[in-house]
């Protein structure tokens, strides 16, 4: 049996390749992202590329309403959902104090609780069928801090408490919720981040040489995991936590 997936922020960076790499499976994907134009590019090109059925649906993960009307149209075209994968975020990174009521407030509601209102949408379905994998894209920043990324570690943080809560309450119920937490992925989200040093390509250049790999992550190693998440192979793993990072976090120092 054909499955369904919304990936959200499915526009660019690793959603675009999860959703790729999950039509190339044959699962019919929704790429679901506040960004029209990248959104619909993205899609267009999957379809082309992989023949999968895919679609389109504008999205803020960070609005309730929006996302129960972007869960009812997926339904409505495609059927119930098999497979979420919450990849949506955005890095607001600062020094605690110098960071705002707002940057507290737009990194909670897009990285933590989109992810909650998303699988909330989907999990009636899910449990009343007996099947299906959510998949939340977190970060080394999960159980690892950099100085200054704040308060993004204290929201990636709650979103790995969040897996293990949601795995641990549905897992008799033939739900399987899992992370991946990927390291420096070479994405849109890395250039931005190299972009606020005076010198981007020398911090990129400083950035790879630190990792134990010595490159950054592409996106399509992070699809290879959700890929294998979302299929039935994965259904005796629960609560689990993919750590993608060329090494990072097994590193204590040099
Ligand atoms: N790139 C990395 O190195 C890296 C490392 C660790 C974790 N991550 C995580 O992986 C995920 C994807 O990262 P990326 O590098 O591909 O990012 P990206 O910035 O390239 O893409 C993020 C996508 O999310 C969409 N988006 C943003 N706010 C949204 C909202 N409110 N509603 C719906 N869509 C929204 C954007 O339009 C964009 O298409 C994020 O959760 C990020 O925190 C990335």
């Amino acid at each position: 049996m054909g499955k369904t997936a919304i990936v959200t922020g499915a526009g660019q960076g690793i959603g675009a390749a999860i959703a790729r790499r999950l039509g190339d499976d044959g699962v019919d994907v929704a790429i679901a992202d506040i960004n029209v134009d990248t959104g619909q590019a993205t899609t267009e090109k999957i379809v082309a590329e992989t023949g999968c059925r895919a679609l389109f649906v504008q999205v803020d993960v960070a609005d309730r309403d929006s996302v129960a009307e972007m869960h009812e149209h997926v339904r409505a075209q495609f059927g119930p959902v098999d497979v979420l994968v919450n990849n949506a975020g955005v890095a607001v990174f600062k020094e605690p104090l110098a960071s705002t009521d707002d940057d507290w407030r737009r990194c909670m509601a897009i990285d933590l609780e989109g992810a909650w209102l998303c699988s909330r949408a989907v999990l009636p379905d899910m449990i009343e069928r007996r099947r299906g994998s959510i998949i939340n894209i977190i970060s080394n920043h999960a159980f690892t801090v950099i100085k200054s990324t704040f308060p993004y570690p204290v929201a990636k943080h709650g979103l790995l408490g969040m897996t293990r809560a949601l795995a641990l309450e549905y897992a008799d119920r033939g739900i399987c919720v899992n992370a991946i937490s990927p390291g420096y992925i070479d994405t849109p989200i890395a250039d931005w981040y190299f972009d606020q040093f005076d010198d981007p390509a020398a911090a990129r250049q400083e950035t790879e040489a630190k990792q134990p790999v010595g490159r950054l992550g592409h996106p399509e190693e992070v699809a290879a995991v959700a890929s294998l998440l979302a299929s039935d192979q994965a259904r005796f793993m629960i609560g689990e936590n993919i750590v993608i990072d060329g090494g990072v976090s097994i590193r204590m120092y040099e």
